[in-house]
C-alpha cells in the first residue's frame, strides 16, 4: 500500500500540471466553443442554472474561481454584481480582460491556496463553474472559506457523476479529448468523483452542504450537471 501511495503522489502532480497546460493550449478553441454556443448542455440548461443559483443569493460581490474566458463574470456584472475572476490560464485571462465586465487575475489554485486574500475578501458567493478538475480540491475549497463573508456561500457546478460515469462509478483520473467539438484540442486529464466523494471533499474543507441541484436536458430528461451549494460549517463562522 505504501509503495502505491508513493507512486500516486508524482502521478497526481503530473496530472495537475497537465490540466493547467491543456487550458493554455486550448484557450482559443475553448473561447470559440463557449462564445459560439457550441456546448449544447450549457446552452440548454447549465449556464442558466448556475446564473440563477448565484443570483438566488442576491450577492453584491462574487468570486468566479477558474473563470476561463469570463462569460459568467460578465453575465453577473450585468446583474449589478461586483465580480472578481481568476484562472490559471494566462491566455484565457487575456481574453477575459479584453471583454471586461470584471476584474480578472491570472492565478493558479496553488497560488490561491497560498495567499487567498490576493483576490480580495468579503465575497457573498464563491463560484466554481466546471472548474474543479483535479484530485485534491479540499485545499482550494478551504482557501475559498478565507475570502467569503460570514454568511457567504460556496457554489460548485460539475459534471453529474451519473451521466459521466461511463460504466465505472468510482473515483479516478480520466481523460477528456473534446472529440464532439470542432477545432484542435489538447487532451485534458480530469478527476472523476462520485457524489459521496464530493460531499467528503466539501466537508473536509470546512463547508456544509445545504443544497444540491441537478439540471436536466429539457428535451431528453437526461441529467446534465450537479450544483452544490454550501455554507460555512458552524465551527468556521
Ligand atoms: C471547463 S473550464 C471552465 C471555465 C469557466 N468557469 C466557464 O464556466 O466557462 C475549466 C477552467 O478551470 C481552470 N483551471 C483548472 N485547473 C486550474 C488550476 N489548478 N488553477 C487555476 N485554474 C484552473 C482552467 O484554466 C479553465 O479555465
Amino acid at each position: 500500500v505504501k509503495k502505491e501511495a508513493r507512486a500516486a503522489a508524482p502521478r497526481n502532480a503530473t496530472q495537475e500540471s497537465a490540466i493547467r497546460r491543456s487550458w493554455e493550449m486550448n484557450a482559443a478553441a475553448w473561447t470559440d466553443a463557449v462564445r459560439s454556443g457550441a456546448l449544447e448542455s450549457r446552452r440548454v440548461a447549465t449556464d442558466d442554472a448556475i446564473v440563477r443559483t448565484v443570483l438566488s443569493r442576491r450577492p453584491a460581490r462574487v468570486l468566479d474561481a477558474g473563470c476561463g474566458e469570463g462569460w459568467l463574470a460578465r453575465r453577473l456584472a450585468v446583474e449589478n454584481c461586483d465580480v472578481v475572476g481568476f484562472d490559471g490560464s494566462a491566455p484565457l485571462i487575456e481574453r477575459a480582460r479584453r471583454d471586461g465586465g470584471a476584474v480578472f487575475h491570472v492565478m493558479s489554485y496553488a497560488e490561491f491556496v497560498h495567499e487567498p486574500k490576493n483576490v480580495g475578501v468579503g465575497f457573498d458567493v464563491v463560484v466554481f463553474n466546471f472548474s474543479l478538475l483535479g484530485r485534491d480540491v479540499a485545499p482550494t475549497l478551504a482557501a475559498a472559506r478565507r475570502v467569503v463573508a460570514g454568511d457567504g456561500r460556496l457554489l460548485i457546478q460539475t459534471l453529474h457523476p451519473l451521466s459521466a460515469a461511463d460504466g465505472a462509478y468510482v473515483d479516478g483520473w480520466r481523460q477528456e479529448s473534446f472529440t464532439s467539438l470542432q477545432g484542435q484540442w489538447a487532451p485534458m486529464p480530469w478527476y472523476y468523483r462520485t457524489i459521496g466523494s464530493w460531499v467528503r471533499e466539501i466537508r473536509a474543507a470546512g463547508w456544509q452542504v445545504e443544497q444540491c441541484d441537478e439540471p436536466i436536458d429539457p428535451a431528453s430528461g437526461r441529467v446534465l450537471s450537479l450544483i452544490w451549494l454550501a455554507a460555512l460549517s458552524d465551527t468556521q463562522r
